[in-house]
């Protein structure tokens, strides 16, 4: 690390990580108010940079007069999973232990599925989605599922054994919603191949693209027995919830000038 970078760190952050940051974290926790991706492997000390970079963000704010960085409490940190969320909640409040700061000036610490359910009660609506949707267990989601097979005939997918055809249709329903795209799609792009793939003398490739057209139908068909009941799987919170903020911009920029502090619990 160079001297000059050295001398920028404040006090705070490495008695908080107990030892100096490295150059790369370094960079992460002092990364201006802008978008940035950081990959880092684990135990590489992410979730320190998290919660360091909280510190940073409210000893900027003290300095700069409110023009630059943020309090905690305007500050969202989300995590994948309950228990990386409780270790981020306890390594800040020793973090901001640190700081003179107002009681209770905390950042809203939450897992990606809980923040994508806040923004469907507060919002969904503007999309056409009722609040309250309950959220299907997985295996109500396999038994749900079962029910396309009763719902429409499977003339080429190949697996006789019922199991499977039930995980490969929730197989691509998962991909589809990870990547935002609607099972339509999947059967659009496929039966234009199709007709590219009957030109040819092969027909396994003809026969993949067959069955992808029935598998995608089939998980339209899910998605829409799901909306019918009124109920969600783990992968809508996400896809319903991306698709409510792309759609209507205007809540991102609602939800960044409210304090989340009071709807918090
Ligand atoms: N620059 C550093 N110097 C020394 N120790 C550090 C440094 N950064 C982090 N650590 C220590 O390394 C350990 C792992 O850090 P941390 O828990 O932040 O990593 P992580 O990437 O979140 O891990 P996991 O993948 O388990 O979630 C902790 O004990 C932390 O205090
Ligand atoms: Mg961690």
């Amino acid at each position: 690390m160079t001297r000059a970078a050295h001398d920028l760190i404040p006090r705070e952050i490495v008695e908080f990580i107990g030892a100096e940051p490295t150059q790369e974290q370094w960079r992460a926790i002092s990364w201006p108010l802008e978008p940035c991706v950081v990959v880092a492997g684990a135990g590489s000390g992410k979730t320190s940079v998290m919660a360091a970079r909280v510190i940073w963000l409210a000893l900027r704010y003290a300095d700069s007069d409110g023009t630059d960085g943020a309090l905690p409490g305007n500050v969202l940190c989300l995590t994948f999973t309950n228990k990386a969320t409780e270790n981020l909640v306890f390594r800040i409040r020793k973090a901001l232990s640190t700081l003179q700061l107002e009681e209770g000036e905390e950042p809203e610490v939450t897992n990606y599925h809980g923040f994508a359910q806040q923004l469907l009660e507060r919002y969904g609506m503007l999309d056409g989605i009722e609040p309250g949707q309950r959220v299907l267990t997985p295996a109500q989601r396999v038994e749900l599922c079962s029910r396309v097979l009763d719902l429409m005939p499977f003339e080429h997918l190949s697996s006789e054994w019922q199991p499977t055809i039930v995980g490969n249709i929730l197989d691509l329903a998962d991909q589809a919603q990870n990547h935002l795209v609607d099972p339509h799609e999947i059967v659009e792009f496929n039966e234009e191949r199709l007709e590219a793939l009957s030109q040819h003398r092969s027909d396994r490739a003809y026969r993949a693209a067959q069955e992808r057209v029935e598998l995608a139908n089939a998980v339209a068909r899910f998605q829409e027995l799901k909306r019918e009941l009124g109920v969600i799987d783990f992968g809508d919170q996400i896809a319903l919830a991306a698709r409510v903020v792309r759609n209507h911009p205007e809540v991102g920029e609602e939800s960044s000038r409210t304090p989340s502090r009071g709807s918090r619990n």
